[in-house]
């Protein structure tokens, strides 16, 4: 008797990472949909389907960003501090004007500028950080370095000394891992950040006039929000996903490192790549105004809709779940269902002509020192930060010692998730529950205090993550 309990006890525990991962996500998606309500009309849908999903993404009356949602208690939370004045979150209106014009300015100039800055950030940071024959990494810390030297150098127009780098991967690491519920929030070491740019922006040191309409202390949440927390944080991870994917496809990985100067080669690789694991899970909306649909639907004003980048960029497409940057060779992108960087007519993002710009020079960075090599579990929300092994160009590893690693690295990764997964729904459940009572959003569009104040949408750590 006590045999058969101890091996079903075993039993149990050892298929653990096939069985507790899924459980442990859908009982952390019940917990937030309980705290949160459902209050929430996602799109696409069985109504609403993949052809109208722009149209409704584009409507005028599609502008809300923050006020009405409780889901944005969630989001100012983790945005923190300033998220009041963070672009993403401004309603339209004159300071939003103000602060996307100085966005805008800030993130243009020549390709060739933007191009080199990166490949320089890139390079000085993998020669100093990386030193190994054989090294394994994550490659989203990886990155952090490297874009948060590059959004300083943007910034500043100046080489990025060592503490602002540190103060800046602490702060976008502390978002990033809040947003993804492996970690919980810190405001001490975020603080620590606002205080440096503080005494930056009050020397005067920014090398683009700040948004004239927004406050010395809003001046610097805004820097510190849109570059040091949604700059590095979506570069990093974007990097990431580009740089597992090419580990464990070889055949790209090898034809990008032939001939880096092929652009149009890469851009596939990128599509293909943002296809598949979009930045943002969800990016949602309030209603401004009704929105009418057909004769029978209209979306009330204050909806709260959310539009699924994955649900989108699955449609239309053959062998949605094949990573195939192939596809792009015969399918315009503008005439598919693909929009890594938002849509045109309501709020896209500042960074889509840099970012493809920088993140190709990083990767030609990369490609030039190692090759790599990876088995981990490759999912959009990417909580394993992208575990990979780097062998320096010129000097391979035996393969069946690469397949012994990889072996190894698979049976970690997949512990891990199962360890992981436990504690996002503990620190998810917890951050969710102390959003709702700090009530950031609420308070600042309606200082009243609320009883049962309208909230939304469980973030399940798949909403946008910056
Ligand atoms: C590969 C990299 C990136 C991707 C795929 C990406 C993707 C996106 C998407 C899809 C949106 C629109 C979300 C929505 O409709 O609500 C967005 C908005 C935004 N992004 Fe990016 N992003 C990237 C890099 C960056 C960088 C480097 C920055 C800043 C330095 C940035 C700053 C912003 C801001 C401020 C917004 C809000 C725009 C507004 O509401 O006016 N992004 N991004």
């Amino acid at each position: 008797m006590r045999v058969t309990v101890l091996l079903a006890a075993a039993a149990v525990v050892v298929t653990a990472p096939r069985w507790l991962p899924a459980r442990v996500v859908a009982l952390r998606r019940k917990v937030f949909e309980k705290v949160n309500g459902d209050n929430v009309i996602t799109f696409p849908n069985a109504a609403v389907g993949p052809d109208r999903f722009q149209e409704v993404y584009s409507h005028p009356a599609a502008n809300g960003r923050s006020r009405g949602a409780g889901l944005s208690d969630l989001f100012w939370y983790w945005l923190s501090p300033g998220p009041e004045v963070h672009q993403e979150h401004l309603e339209a209106g004159p300071r939003y004007d103000d602060v996307a014009r100085t966005t805008r300015a800030l993130l243009s100039g020549p390709a060739d500028a933007l191009s080199a800055a990166a490949a320089r950030c890139a390079a000085r940071v993998l020669d100093e950080t990386v030193t190994g024959r054989v090294t394994l990494v994550r490659l989203r810390d990886l990155m952090m370095p490297v874009w948060a030297e590059y959004f300083y150098e943007l910034v500043f127009g100046e080489p990025c000394p060592r503490e602002a780098r540190d103060l800046i991967v602490g702060h976008a690491d502390d978002v990033v891992s809040a947003l993804k519920c492996t970690g919980l929030r810190h405001p001490a070491r975020r603080a620590r950040l606002t205080r440096y740019l503080a005494r930056r922006v009050a020397a005067g040191d920014v090398r683009h006039p700040l948004p004239a309409t927004l406050t010395p202390t809003e001046q610097v949440h805004y820097l510190q929000g849109t570059f040091y927390n949604t700059g590095v944080v979506q570069m990093s991870d974007a990097m990431a996903h580009l740089l597992l994917a090419l580990a464990q496809h070889p055949d790209v990985a090898a034809r990008l490192a032939d001939d880096p100067a092929d652009d149009r080669y890469f851009t596939r690789v990128l599509d293909e790549t943002m296809r598949l694991y979009p930045l943002f899970g969800i990016a949602h909306r309030i209603t401004t105004a009704e929105i009418e649909l057909d004769e029978r639907t209209t979306l009330p004003e204050g909806s709260v809709l959310c539009f699924s980048y994955p649900d989108y960029h699955a449609s239309g497409h053959a062998r949605p779940d094949v990573f195939d940057p192939e596809r792009w060779e015969h399918t315009p992108v503008r005439e598919s269902h693909h929009i890594p960087f938002g849509v045109a007519a309501n709020r896209p993002c500042p960074a889509w002509r840099l970012s493809p710009l920088a993140l190709r020079a990083a990767t030609g960075e990369v490609l030039r020192r190692f090759t790599l090599h990876s088995t981990v579990a490759h999912t959009r929300s990417l909580p394993n930060r992208g575990a990979c092994l780097l062998v320096r160009v010129g000097e391979p590893l035996p393969p069946r010692r690469l397949a012994r690693i990889g072996a190894l690295l698979r049976v970690r990764d997949r512990w891990e998730h199962v360890w992981r997964s436990v504690v996002q729904l503990v620190l998810g459940t917890v951050m969710v529950l102390h959003a709702r009572r700090l009530r950031l959003a609420g308070r600042y569009f309606d200082p009243r205090p609320t009883a049962g104040c309208r909230v939304d949408q469980p973030p399940s750590s798949q909403e946008n993550t910056a």
